[in-house]
């Protein structure tokens, strides 16, 4: 069944205190009863996520409600707006990224994020639409890894393998979120603290990330962690990205750049072999800009593995700080994202299983390769792996990565 948001009042232009209420109401309900309501919803759901109008002024952050948790408890979702009207909502379950808008090259504009209007619908699909994923981000090889002479089993939900922290990884948990000041922009910052032994890892976690929109039209995610015993961590953010707007068709024109000359390909489950292969001469190279859908059915192992791409790119890293490491470009509308990260690797992943069966924000339909994702990270399953880049986390260490999505257009 369809959900679809109904927004209660209106946010007054420049009021701190706005009190916009989400409500979940079924279509279905909607059609049968009420059908003139159901077409003013969703006209204002389109109105509150995918086509905000773009307002240049203070940089603020508003308070609203995205729906409650089935035990009763109230989930809020923040409204950045940066100084030049993009806005970014931000929702405390899964500390997920819901909406972000971005200027085309005539200043319009779009959504250009997959998401769900309503608590409920965030918590149905399956996809990890924008949310924070944590302890481990990725795979662990059939959901298990031995650290300090102690083998570790994990619950299991990817075919042997452990995806994304488990099935109650940080992306379906409850976050604490507050407003938090920040030169750079609005900002809010989400914590959660993972006990231990949560989906099978050591030790006591306690995370904490901050989502800066910043003025120069950056997202700007901070991620830090502290554990009480030796663990594993591996955190990222999961937005499915369409520079032309969420839900309008596939990315197959996107054209990427991937600041890598190697990459860790899989073996039929998704979990690299060991070996960095360089990406010259395969599909896989995208060392100058190549349109996603150029050699996506290319007759490859690897690209039949993943389904098209859905691989982890070894960044040619020029120093231990922020670098970029991707660049893509949609030539309908001139937008460009550019990544920068601290993180060795990417994970850049098109969309595969997407099929066309989930309904997001205002209704849309989101098909296959609808959207891509570039999930900044350590490579996949790295506790198994010796000789990548270690994702332990010490006692009296502190975890700390940071990604910024830039946009601009031209
Ligand atoms: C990651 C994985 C993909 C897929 C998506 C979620 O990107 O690498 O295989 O599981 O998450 O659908």
């Amino acid at each position: 069944m369809v959900r679809i948001a109904s927004i209660q009042s209106t946010p007054e232009p420049g009021s701190p205190t706005v009190q916009a209420r989400a409500q979940s109401l079924t279509m279905e309900g909607m059609m049968l009863h009420r059908p003139i309501a159901a077409v003013c919803a969703a006209l204002l759901v389109c109105a509150g996520f995918a086509q905000a109008p773009a307002k240049k002024g203070q940089p603020n952050v508003k308070k609203q409600s995205y729906g409650k948790m089935p035990d009763g408890t109230p989930v809020d979702l923040y409204l950045l707006t940066n100084a030049n009207g993009m806005e970014a909502h931000l929702a405390a379950y899964g500390g997920t990224l819901v909406s972000l808008t971005a200027p085309d090259r005539h200043g319009a504009f779009a959504d250009v994020v997959l998401g769900m209007d309503t608590l409920d619908g965030c918590r149905a699909q399956t996809a990890y639409f924008g949310a924070l994923i944590g302890r481990y981000g990725n795979r662990i090889g059939g959901g298990q890894f031995t650290l300090e002479g102690k083998t570790y089993h994990l619950p299991i939900n990817d075919g042997p393998n452990t995806l994304h922290g488990g099935p109650l990884g940080f992306g379906k948990q409850l976050w604490q979120a507050r407003e938090v000041a920040s030169a750079e922009g609005p900002a809010v910052e989400f914590s959660y603290l993972s006990k231990d032994g949560e989906e099978g890892f050591p030790g006591t976690l306690t995370t904490k990330v901050v989502y800066t929109l910043t003025n120069k039209n950056e997202l700007k995610i901070d991620y830090t962690a502290v554990s009480d015993k030796p663990t594993v961590v591996n955190l990222t953010n999961h937005a499915y990205f369409n520079l032309k707007g969420a839900g309008e068709g596939d990315i197959l024109g996107h054209e990427v750049t991937i600041n890598a000359s190697r990459f860790t390909p899989v073996d039929s489950v998704l979990i690299p072999i060991g070996e960095l292969r360089a990406v010259k001469g395969t599909p896989f190279d995208f060392t100058a800009a190549t349109a996603i859908g150029a050699r996506i059915e290319t007759d490859d192992q690897q690209i039949k593995f993943g389904k098209g791409y859905d691989h982890n790119w070894v960044l040619d890293k020029t120093g231990a700080g922020l670098t970029k490491a991707a660049e893509v470009y949609e030539p309908k509308t001139g937008r460009v994202l550019e990544v920068w990260t601290t993180e060795p690797a990417l994970q850049f992943y098109t969309g595969n299983f997407l099929d066309g069966t989930i309904h997001g924000k205002g209704g849309k339909v989101y098909p296959r390769r609808g959207a891509f994702c570039m999930e900044t990270q350590h490579y996949p399953d790295s506790p198994n792996h010796p000789a990548f880049p270690t994702t332990e986390l010490k006692p009296g260490a502190t975890y700390h990565t940071t990604t910024v999505y830039s946009f601009s257009a031209k």
